[in-house]
């Protein structure tokens, strides 16, 4: 029996503890590397890198965190991605544990069109969905949110694709991808990561106010679908959710 526990708490001990965020990247065949929060800061001035810095895979709790923009330092990576607008992106997961709650691309422009100096919570920044991902089917505590079905448990990584707009104007831009985790009772947790791109195409578009949010901003505990409990009955079984923010913009 106490095999049995140990081993229970041993699993709970490992999840709780694995929460992460995005490994790697994909455009076409083309792999790129994330900068990994637990291989140490050498990776701070490696130029194959083009994902800004975090440093664990903790949660951000809050809606006002200046760290919710591009994670914590969130600091400038020495690369960015060759991006033709138009493609897809993909980013990979390592074995994702959660299962209820949104998950939402975002970009915005470089000031300048120079991410190696852009910091977004200091200018200011505007950003607009690429695209987003809820709930499939079913309820909101036990339903298809494709949080749960994206995670692969084979080893293989769980990938999240998105494609950015064809019309896109060319420039420097960041690509934001978060995971919003709904499962603790009015305590949700942001799993952000930011990738410096540099998009090309004959594009000449670009979103208006109506789809631009700030970040932190966008989210707020007046929220219901942000400050939420999924195991109250009258929530959990509500088969509708509706993701808060701007709509995306799809060019
Ligand atoms: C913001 O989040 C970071 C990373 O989790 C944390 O270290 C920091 O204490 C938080 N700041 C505030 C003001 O809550
Ligand atoms: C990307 O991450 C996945 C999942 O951890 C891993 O299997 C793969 O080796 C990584 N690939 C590269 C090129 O970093
Ligand atoms: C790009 O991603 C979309 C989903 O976001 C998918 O429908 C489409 O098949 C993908 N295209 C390619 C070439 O992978």
């Amino acid at each position: 029996m106490w095999r049995l526990l140990a081993a229970t708490v041993g699993f709970l001990t490992q999840q709780a503890s694995a929460h992460g965020g995005a490994a790697n990247y994909t455009v076409g065949d083309i792999w790129y590397p994330g900068y990994d929060p637990y291989a140490g800061s050498w990776q701070d001035t490696d130029p194959t890198i083009p994902q800004r810095k975090w440093i664990t895979n903790e949660p951000i709790f809050e809606t006002t965190n200046h760290s919710l923009a591009c994670n914590f330092p969130g600091t400038p990576a020495r690369a960015s991605i060759p991006f033709p607008a138009g493609s897809n992106i993909s980013a990979m997961y390592n074995t994702w544990v959660h299962t209820v709650g949104p998950m939402i691309a975002w970009m915005t422009h470089c000031t300048n069109d120079d991410c190696a100096t852009f910091d977004p919570v200091a200018s200011n920044a505007d950003w607009f969905k690429i695209g987003e991902k809820g709930l499939l089917e079913g309820d909101i505590l036990t339903g298809s949110w494709f949080q749960k079905e994206f995670s692969r448990w084979d080893g293989s990584p769980s990938v999240w694709t998105e494609r950015v707009p064809e019309s896109l104007r060319p420039g420097a831009y960041l690509i934001r991808h978060e995971i919003v985790s709904l499962h603790s009772e009015h305590r949700p947790q942001f799993y952000p990561e930011c990738l410096q791109v540099r998009v090309t195409g004959q594009g000449n578009a670009f979103p208006g106010k109506e789809y631009m949010a700030k970040i932190p901003g966008v989210w707020s505990m007046d929220q219901p679908e942000i400050n939420m409990n999924p195991y109250d009955p009258e929530t959990g079984s509500k088969t509708e959710y509706k993701i808060p923010g701007p709509p995306v913009w799809t060019g």
